[in-house]
């Protein structure tokens, strides 16, 4: 194992006090907040961080205009792990290091990184068991009862790439990460190899019709114990009055078939992004075959009310084992005139983003 996950994620934002507000109630634990920066940690101990735009701490030059993640820091298992990673990522790009050892580079892609030695915690979490008909495993007990939703990790992180094959292989060339499943023409999911979770990054393509044309950031995932979890949290930020962004089951939480987990979006204030409560994810290991799905039979588990392209009796059921990679080939930039993306694709509308 190398990197464990996301040690923490550095947003760059128009108004601090706001978003410090959306985080709180969001459920994050305060670590510190002030008039210069917001600092949460989770149970795991990844930390979100914001600070103003133009605060010295933020990467230069600024990735994209507006609110949003402006820097990843991977947490590394060690100190041997962190500098076998930064002498190979200093190979093929630029590194700069600071005096307690975080190393900070700008992939190709134009994502600013940074990697620092992280005493990942372990998380206590556990969810009620789940009866069927045919089967009792909560015989003669009641649900565990919630008070408050409470994220405890954070799941992945989500950006648009205009190159999003090769933004997958250089993170697999640099940092080791394995990749786990490819909606075609969407995107690629990844993993970090020290997590269990389905994913820890996803890349969507700039080729679709809900993307900008630039790298930029798209959204955070926080795991939460149990879809009770999701719902609490979900009540909490409807009620305080944040955005919910999640279009496809009636406006509440839904299910991916990719990774199989509930999620649940809030915008992030200044049109940031989402910040996504994720629950009953696919937890795997180096034993996963990864998966090619069409993007419309992958998208969506519960898909009743979801936008048209994802339902009706027409969504092919295709997934494919793509060990060997096949389904990398049409979606590569670096060979011209394989780009972009089938006329379906091209269908898919402002309603769907949350859908892929
Ligand atoms: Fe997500």
């Amino acid at each position: 194992m190398s990197i464990l996950g996301v040690e923490s994620v550095v947003f760059g934002v128009a108004d601090l006090a706001e978003h410090a507000r959306f985080w709180s109630d969001f459920g994050l634990p305060v670590e510190h907040v002030d008039e210069q920066e917001a600092i949460f940690r989770l149970a795991s101990g990844s930390r979100v961080i914001v600070y103003a735009h133009g605060d010295p701490r933020l990467p230069v030059p600024d990735p994209f205009p507006g609110d949003g993640i402006k820097e990843t820091v991977w947490g590394a298992a060690g100190a041997g792990e962190l500098e076998t990673i930064v002498a190979r990522l200093a190979r093929e790009v630029a590194v700069t290091r600071e005096a307690d050892g975080t190393a900070h580079a700008v992939c190709p892609d134009g994502q600013p990184i940074g990697l620092r030695v992280w005493a990942k915690r372990p998380v206590v979490s556990t969810a009620s068991p789940v009866n069927t008909p045919g089967s009792h495993p909560r015989f003669n007990q009641h649900r565990i009862w919630r008070q408050r939703a409470i994220p405890k990790t954070i799941n992945h992180v989500v950006f648009f790439s205009p190159d999003y094959v090769a933004s997958f292989e250089f993170y697999e060339r640099m940092l080791g990460f394995r990749y786990t499943d490819h909606s075609l023409g969407t995107g690629i999911f990844a993993r970090a190899d020290g997590t269990f979770e389905h994913h820890s990054i996803f890349w969507v393509n700039c080729d679709l019709p809900i993307a900008p044309d630039h790298f930029k950031f798209m959204h955070i995932a926080f795991g939460m114990d149990d879809i009770d979890e999701v719902m609490l949290g979900a009540n909490l930020m409807e009620a305080r009055g944040w955005k919910n962004t999640t279009m496809n089951t009636s406006g509440g939480i839904s299910r991916h078939r990719i990774s199989s987990a509930i999620y649940y979006y809030c915008e992030i204030p200044g049109e940031a992004g989402e910040a996504e409560y994720h629950a009953d994810t696919d937890y795997l290991d180096d034993n996963w075959v990864p998966r090619a799905w069409n993007f419309k039979f992958g998208s969506l588990l519960w898909s009743n009310n979801a936008p048209p392209i994802f339902r009706g009796p027409d969504i092919p059921w295709e997934m494919t084992f793509d060990a060997d990679r096949q389904s990398f080939a049409p979606f590569r930039k670096a060979e011209p005139g394989k780009q972009p993306a089938t006329g379906e694709l091209a269908d898919i509308t402002a309603a769907d983003e949350h859908a892929i």
